[in-house]
């Protein structure tokens, strides 16, 4: 057969005719358990309960959350994340309820790391499941957001949530100056050097968010978040962001949501590559691949993969994402236990 008068240089199948070789082309972007954290939201009921805006999701409680976890610990699961859902406790102006101590995550926090002294385990620091505004913030009659009160206000409840056993406080509420008063609070009770901040420190204000506001009871009551959160199409304010958070600073980053935003992940890696970089794969996300392979539309596992990747690609060095399960088993095959 005559050869073509392609350039040998420009033959590429010859570099990927071996799984081996295409292993080699694809650095670095595993997902082993410690690259993996897993968003878990915590009531107060007795019973399991599936979330219908997030099929497959569930919320837990004290009273459930050891043995559902225990398989999932025992395939190497590393991190949780944890969401309080207020419930039946009452909403007011200030989220008296996020740290009260009839707060579910502060309850749950001591036991959690009595059963799984080996799991890292995270809070969202917010107000929003807890304000009867749904705000992120502390708000002025105005109706805008009242900064101070609002960062005074989320340093107290993480530095509640470090007491009471988080290793990681993340605050998502994007208020400007809370990781430096989160972390003057961490310092001021001795717990500085003890306590990560895993800053959310790009966070769009997103459509994404929509099927996890519907499970937390976390909607705003009237406007939106669009004067808190990132607008989607600024890279430079995300830079910004970024670097403050940095500047105040934070242990880990984050860019929230994913999928839709890995040219910020990109430039986030690019920008701080020695800062652990989270991406947050967002309910929405959850919920587009979830439906779409329960419409026969796609093969979950392979498109799951295939979004992990770029997700590593980008620069991630954690994805928090409700598939944590799947994926462990995806990594744990029954046949090797
Ligand atoms: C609340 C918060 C939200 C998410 C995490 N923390 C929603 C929002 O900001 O409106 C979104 C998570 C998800 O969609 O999975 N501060
Ligand atoms: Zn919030």
């Amino acid at each position: 057969m005559k050869a073509s008068n392609l350039e040998s240089k420009h033959i590429l199948h010859s570099g990927i005719s071996h799984p081996v070789f295409r292993l080699l082309q694809t650095p670095n972007v595993e997902i082993s358990p410690h690259n993996l954290m897993y968003p878990l939201f915590i009531g107060s009921g007795r019973e399991v309960e599936e979330m219908k805006s997030m099929p497959g999701v569930h919320k837990y409680s004290i009273h459930n959350l050891r043995p559902s976890l225990e398989p999932l610990v025992a395939k190497g699961l590393r991190m949780v994340l944890l969401f309080g859902i207020s419930g039946s406790l009452p909403k007011d102006k200030i989220g008296r309820n996020a740290d009260s101590a009839q707060n579910p995550v502060i309850q749950l926090l001591p036991k959690l790391r009595l059963w799984f002294p080996d799991l890292v385990i995270a809070t969202d620091v917010c107000l929003c499941p807890y304000t009867d505004h749904g705000h992120c913030g502390i708000m002025n009659s105005d109706g805008t957001i009242d900064n101070d009160a609002s960062i005074a206000r989320i340093a107290e409840i993480a530095l509640a949530y470090a007491k009471a056993g988080a290793h990681i406080v993340a605050p998502s509420d994007m208020m400007d100056g809370r990781i430096g008063a989160i972390k003057s609070a961490l310092r001021g009770s001795g717990l500085g050097s003890k306590v990560c901040v895993l800053s959310y420190s790009a966070k769009f204000a997103s459509g994404f968010y929509g099927p996890f506001r519907d499970v937390t009871k976390s909607a705003p009551q009237f406007s939106d978040r669009k004067c808190y959160q990132l607008p989607p199409g600024s890279r430079g304010l995300a830079a910004r962001a970024t670097k403050r958070d940095v500047e105040e600073g934070c242990d880990m980053l984050m860019v929230k949501p994913g999928l839709a935003y890995l040219d910020i992940v990109k430039q986030t890696k690019d920008a701080y590559p020695e800062y652990p970089l989270f991406v947050y794969q967002v309910s929405g996300e959850y919920a587009m691949l979830h439906h779409a392979a329960q419409a026969g539309a796609l093969d979950l596992g392979a498109v799951l993969d295939e979004v992990l990747l770029s997700m590593r690609r980008a620069g991630a060095d954690c994805i928090i994402t409700y598939f944590t399960p799947l994926i462990l088993d995806r990594l744990h095959p029954r046949s090797k236990y």
